[in-house]
């Protein structure tokens, strides 16, 4: 543990991930839980349990605890509402993903954030797995060679329950808008950004208004391209919930969801089996297999960890508000060109 005083943290939204962000906060040596805000008043005995003071209103708590950073896990469409009081108080929040459900309002809380001077991160947990950090190194590290084709999976089959609520069967639901924020901002994050992207998809297995499952391919500048499956109507080990073992509330598998090729080399993810030949790449040669050690933590507690550090000034956030902008671009983008059928550039 560090000299320094804990960073006085309070959480705003105190529902299934807020709780979650609660207990990551109250375990932590170097951050402290101050206060929980949420407007739903059942939520003030999640603050009588972790002995903090509770509000029913963010911008009041702010003024009058006075944290150091705040924690946004309400629904995404007041994210930004809640973060924009937070940047005025110059307190650092760290905004749980998508930053918002609105694009044209997440680029100006982008601008506005820069302006301000306040770092803000946002909750793309994924990016501070250290299986996903030392991926990004070795690709980095050219040990793949130049990238060609990959290929990401989210296929998984939701419980039948799960759809007994409206919403979740209609337009504006499926998989590509409600899971897939996470595949796309890891996609950018190890590929690059896709300058082009083609798809289709479909609703035939469950008939709802909404895709069940989708196909799409993505190119990026450099003329690399990828693949992305995406189904939540098929019974498979072959996505991230799965094969990463973040979330006890998906059964782990020993599979992998993503997998990364280049001209010397290909790795897949989250086992990071690095596969290369001795020498010059060659179809008639036995291609060796590499586990390169890395030491699993929870991303979320990661995440907590480079939180304190940003909000101390000694770190950048990793994820920035534009950045998580080009992901919802490019999510967008999966969308429409699923939808549509049509080429969509970006
Ligand atoms: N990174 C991850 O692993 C992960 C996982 C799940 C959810 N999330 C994100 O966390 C956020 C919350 O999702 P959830 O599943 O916990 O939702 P939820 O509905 O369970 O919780 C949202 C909470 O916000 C409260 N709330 C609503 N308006 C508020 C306001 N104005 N001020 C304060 N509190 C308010 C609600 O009363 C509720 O308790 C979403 O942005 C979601 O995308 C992230």
């Amino acid at each position: 543990m560090s000299e320094k005083a804990p960073v006085r943290i309070a959480v705003i939204g105190a529902g299934a991930m807020g709780r979650n962000h609660i207990r990551f906060v109250t375990e932590e040596p170097e951050a402290e839980l101050i206060a929980i805000a949420d407007a739903f008043e059942g939520a003030r005995a999640t603050a009588d349990a972790a002995g903090v003071p509770f509000f029913t209103d963010a911008a009041q708590m702010m003024d009058e605890v006075k944290p150091e950073a705040v924690i946004i896990a309400t629904p995404n469409g007041l994210h930004l509402g809640v973060a924009r009081e937070a940047i005025t108080r110059n307190i650092v929040p760290l905004v749980e993903k998508p930053i918002s459900d609105d694009l044209e309002d997440a680029e100006k809380f982008a601008a506005e954030a820069e302006a301000a001077g306040v770092p803000v991160l946002v909750g793309q947990h994924r990016r501070h797995n250290p299986f996903v950090k030392k991926a990004k190194e070795i690709i980095e590290s050219g040990e793949l060679g130049r990238l060609t084709v990959s290929s990401f999976h989210y296929m998984i089959y939701k419980n039948d329950e799960y759809f007994d609520v409206e919403w979740r069967r209609k337009k504006g639901a499926g998989p590509i808008l409600v899971n897939l924020v996470h595949d796309v901002d890891l996609l950018r994050y190890l590929l690059g950004e896709p300058v082009a992207i083609q798809g289709m998809q479909s609703s035939a297995a469950r008939g709802f208004e909404t895709e069940d499952s989708a196909v799409v391919n993505v190119r990026f500048a450099d003329g690399s391209l990828a693949s992305m499956t995406i189904s939540d109507a098929t019974a498979s080990p072959w996505n991230w919930e799965a094969c990463a073992r973040e979330d006890p509330q998906y059964r782990p598998f020993d599979a992998d969801a993503y997998f990364i090729g280049g001209t010397k080399g290909a790795l897949s993810l989250p086992r990071l089996q690095v596969m290369s030949y001795d020498g010059a790449s060659s179809w008639h040669k036995p291609l060796k297999m590499d586990v390169p050690a890395v030491d699993p933590a929870l991303p979320h507690k990661m995440q907590l960890k480079h939180f304190v550090r940003v909000v101390r000034g000694e770190e950048a956030p990793v994820v920035t508000p534009a950045d998580n902008v080009k992901t919802l671009r490019a999510l967008n983008a999966v969308k429409r060109a699923a939808e549509t059928g049509e080429l969509v550039e970006l």
